[in-house]
């Protein structure tokens, strides 16, 4: 009887354990795969400000030769040359000191900016705290070289730069404009440009766009590019892909974009638009009148 007592005591107790066991384990690998997803989701958003952003300077791996360059060093080099165990980290240039970590440093510097060269402060430019912190962490993700493994996985898991070349669905209800090459380009400046231009003469984080091939040019900078050539096809198809400009590079424009004296300058758009797309780009452009 005592006997029988104590096997089922045994067994209860054995089942309590192994349940808890499961459900334990199952818990925390619920846990792990959360803790990845979001990781994995801030490296894919990172990413993508990152081409948008960052690219067309510091290249899109962060080797440093982007189109533009304009002098941007290497990114994916940083924790060999300014992380833990380097004279930068310590003494040089005191970054444990000023900022903690390397991550720090780099959230800080793309928040500021670097007065006097050509790293814009992005802050300034309206870039938002999240979208700072998932850069930073993006470029942390590509140290050692070509971008690692880490965030590899996480552009083929989550499609990070299909999904940033995804055209968005067309508007229901917009009438499409006559010229179907045209109508296209629409929908592609939608895509990305108009999240810096207006289709209008207002500003944004860039010029307004209305005007651009008219007589008068835009608002901002008449019938001259900010890189002082003047507005045609191939110039403008060029300005598109390879960006530019900044403060000192031009005289200021006409008008200030929002919140700010001067616009600071275009990232190219090589990496998210072919050049077909760039052509229906264009031929938007031309029924965009001031
Ligand atoms: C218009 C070109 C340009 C763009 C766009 C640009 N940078 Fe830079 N960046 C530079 C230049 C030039 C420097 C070097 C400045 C100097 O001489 O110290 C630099 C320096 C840096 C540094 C410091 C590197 C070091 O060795 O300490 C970091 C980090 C950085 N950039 C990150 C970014 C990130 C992230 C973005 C996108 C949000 C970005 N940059 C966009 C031009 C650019
Ligand atoms: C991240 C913001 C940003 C994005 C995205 C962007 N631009 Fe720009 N663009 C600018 C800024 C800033 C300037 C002004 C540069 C200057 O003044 O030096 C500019 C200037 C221009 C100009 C010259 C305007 C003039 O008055 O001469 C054209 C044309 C232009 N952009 C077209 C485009 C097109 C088309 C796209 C999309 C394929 C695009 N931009 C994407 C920020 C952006």
């Amino acid at each position: 009887m005592t006997k029988n007592i104590a096997i089922s005591l045994f067994f209860t107790l054995a089942t309590v354990v192994l349940l808890g066991y499961i459900w334990f384990g199952q818990t925390t690998d619920r846990l792990a795969a959360t803790n990845l997803r979001e990781t994995a989701l801030e490296l894919e958003f990172g990413q993508r400000n990152y081409e948008q952003y960052c690219a067309s300077c510091h290249g899109l791996s962060g080797e440093g030769a982007g189109p533009v360059n304009a002098g941007a060093p290497a990114l994916s080099v940083l924790q060999d040359t300014k992380g833990p165990g380097t004279e930068a980290f310590t003494t040089t240039n005191g970054i444990q000191k000023k900022y903690g970590s390397l991550g720090n440093y780099v959230e800080a510097i793309i928040a500021n900016g670097i007065r006097g060269t050509a790293m814009p402060a992005w802050e300034q430019q309206g870039m938002r705290p999240d979208q700072i912190k998932a850069i930073a962490a993006y470029v942390m993700a590509m140290q050692g070289g070509a971008v690692s493994p880490v965030a590899q996985e996480t552009a083929k898991e989550w499609k990070a730069t299909e999904v940033a070349k995804l055209p968005p669905a067309p508007t229901p209800n917009e009438p499409p404009l006559d010229d179907p090459v045209a109508d296209a380009g629409r929908t592609q400046f939608r895509r990305v440009c108009s999240s810096c231009h207006y289709a209008t003469d207002q500003p944004l984080i860039g010029p307004g766009m209305a005007g651009l091939f008219g007589p008068e040019g835009t608002k901002s900078y008449g019938t001259i590019l900010p890189n002082g050539k003047e507005v045609n096809d191939a110039n403008v198809l060029e300005w598109i892909k390879v960006g530019g400009g900044g403060p000192g590079v031009h005289p200021p424009a006409a008008d200030a974009p929002v919140g700010q004296a001067e616009y600071g300058p275009m990232p190219g758009q090589a990496g998210l638009y072919t050049d077909e797309e760039i052509t229906q780009i264009i031929a938007y452009l031309k029924t965009l009148e001031r």
